[in-house]
């Protein structure tokens, strides 16, 4: 467990007393302020992060957010906004005692212009449930994650998340127009950043600076961002491929033969296959095993054109000797079979016990080089060295399984001279020098959190984290705002 080791307290924070509980009643009312119960906004999905909070606030306004970061900044409380609370860095658990700001009652306001196609909304709505109102208008969010049912979309955007679509609708970055958001600072300072509008460049983009701002500059209370259209027409398709090489060979076909209507690009290798049927009694879909399969899907509104162009894609694909297996979704519940199995992919691998999760960006020729270099370091330690991930877009998810937290795991002692013995980490920091020297990010969108902090200055020149850190003191001058944590 991760909790509260990587730093300690900072004394400069006060901690709760009777009487700011009393005045968070006073301002939020007695339904506002949980005291008790609160393990499910102290520990994180994966169970590993576990902080030491010990008081719960919703307020259920962006004024009520105002009034409490007022408060908590002139008597100097540290607090952490969290949104569904489905992060993977521990991002948005307390380290030490700070105040849980929880954004799940801010979920009242809704607009949506269905012509230009912009939706306003309250930061503390649950993505799935603005892309189902969308759908009553036509419209979709240009995102899709497996945590859909639970993250809010002030999360995502303070996590710049980025998911299964990001090859056909770009990352937020694409969509985000404006926010609303409060300061730390001592007025609870309420800024409306951007606008409402899909083009204004008469500023700087300030909101842009809270996508993946991970809770450190503000709290986000309302956002404005574009949907796209809902497609009528979705394909899906799993291939069963042979060689990494030919994975990035069919990822090169699919962007110029299924081009504007090709929506996910997705990676699954034998050793994530056989952890879903083991862990979670799910079956591949295709008839043998091979080594990488890569679900593919299309998006578009004419299913004849569609399919035409995905069953040509296949034919080529076969004829090229470029998979071995391929199958093609005949039906919305074939095509939901495809996606168990990789919206599963994480949960599966929690039930190995403990998991180390990584998600990295890399150039394709490095891509899966990382998880036979992983396998080679960590031997009969590891449970399972599995890899899944969005390949379209160098990200991957290599995760590293064990019954429970291992430190030999994490650590290699080598003999340089009997009986002296070098201490080398196993995996970190090696994995992530390693994804650095070859050109990646070591967080491609999970975030920092707590989880990378002692690795987040890797790959990032001084300049722009002395930048980072000034733009941090302009905002949260006390540095009340989630800390311990990215910044
Ligand atoms: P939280 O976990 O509550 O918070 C995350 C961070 O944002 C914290 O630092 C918190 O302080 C801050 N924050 C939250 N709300 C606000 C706010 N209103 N204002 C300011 N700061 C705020 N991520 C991906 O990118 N792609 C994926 O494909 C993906 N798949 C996932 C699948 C599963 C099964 C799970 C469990 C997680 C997955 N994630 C994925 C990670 C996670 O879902 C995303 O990071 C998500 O965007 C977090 O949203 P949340 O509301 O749960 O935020
Ligand atoms: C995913 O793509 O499934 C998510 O980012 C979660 C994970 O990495 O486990
Ligand atoms: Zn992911």
């Amino acid at each position: 467990c991760y909790s509260a080791v990587l730093t300690a307290r900072n004394e400069n924070f006060a901690k709760v007393k009777q009487s700011d509980i009393m005045a968070f009643e006073n301002f939020l009312g007695k339904d506002g302020v949980q005291k008790d119960d609160i393990s499910n906004h102290t520990t994180d999905w994966t169970g590993q992060f576990k902080g030491h909070g010990s008081l719960v606030l919703y307020p259920k306004s962006t004024d009520e957010v105002s009034a409490i970061l007022a408060y908590c900044s002139k008597n100097k409380l540290a607090v952490v906004p969290q949104g569904g609370n489905t992060g993977l860095v521990g991002g948005s658990i307390p380290v030490h005692d700070e105040i849980i700001l929880s954004m799940n009652k801010i979920s009242q306001q809704f607009a949506f212009d269905d012509t230009m196609g912009i939706l306003k909304c309250d930061a503390g709505f649950i993505l799935e449930e603005l892309d189902n109102k969308l759908a009553k208008h036509g419209y979709m969010m240009p995102f899709d994650l497996g945590a859909k049912g639970s993250c809010q979309i002030g999360g995502n955007i303070a996590t710049c998340a980025g998911g299964i679509r990001l090859i056909r609708y770009g990352s937020l970055h694409a969509h985000l127009l404006g926010v609303t958001v409060v300061l730390p600072d001592e007025q609870g300072s309420v800024l409306h950043l951007g606008s409402d509008i899909r083009k204004d460049n008469t500023s700087l983009h300030t909101p842009h600076l809270f996508l993946g701002s991970e809770g450190q500059l503000g709290v986000i209370t309302s956002v404005t961002m574009t949907a796209v259209p809902r497609p009528k027409s979705v394909q899906s398709a799993m291939l069963g491929v042979q060689s990494f090489e030919k994975c990035c060979e069919v990822l090169k076909l699919a962007k110029s033969r299924l081009c504007e209507v090709l929506s996910s690009f997705e990676f699954l290798d034998d050793a994530i296959m056989e952890c879903l049927k083991t862990n979670l009694g799910l079956h591949p879909v295709l008839n043998s095993p091979t080594p990488f399969s890569i679900l593919v899907e299309t998006s578009g509104s004419n299913e004849d054109h569609d399919m035409e162009k995905m069953s040509a894609f296949l034919d080529e694909l076969l004829s090229k000797k470029l998979i071995v297996d391929g199958v093609l979704a005949g039906s919305s519940a074939d095509a939901a079979k495809m996606w168990k199995l990789r919206e599963s992919a994480p949960l599966a691998v929690t039930r190995d016990g403990y998991v180390y999760k990584h998600d990295v960006s890399l150039p394709l020729n490095s891509y899966y080089e990382l998880t036979n270099v992983m396998k080679e370091r960590c031997g009969d330690l590891a449970k399972r060295v599995v890899t899944y991930g969005h390949l379209g877009d160098g990200n991957t998810h290599l995760n590293i399984t064990s019954s429970k937290q291992n430190e030999n795991l994490e650590k290699l002692y080598v003999s340089i001279l009997i009986p002296i013995l070098l201490l080398i980490f196993r995996m970190y920091p090696f994995l992530y020098e390693w994804v650095v020297a070859h050109g990646g990010s070591i967080s491609a969108e999970h975030g920092i959190g707590q989880l990378k902090l002692p690795y987040s200055n890797l790959g990032k020149e001084s300049e722009e984290r002395l930048l980072t850190k000034k733009l941090k003191n302009i905002f949260d001058p006390n540095g009340i705002l989630n800390p311990y944590k990215m910044i």
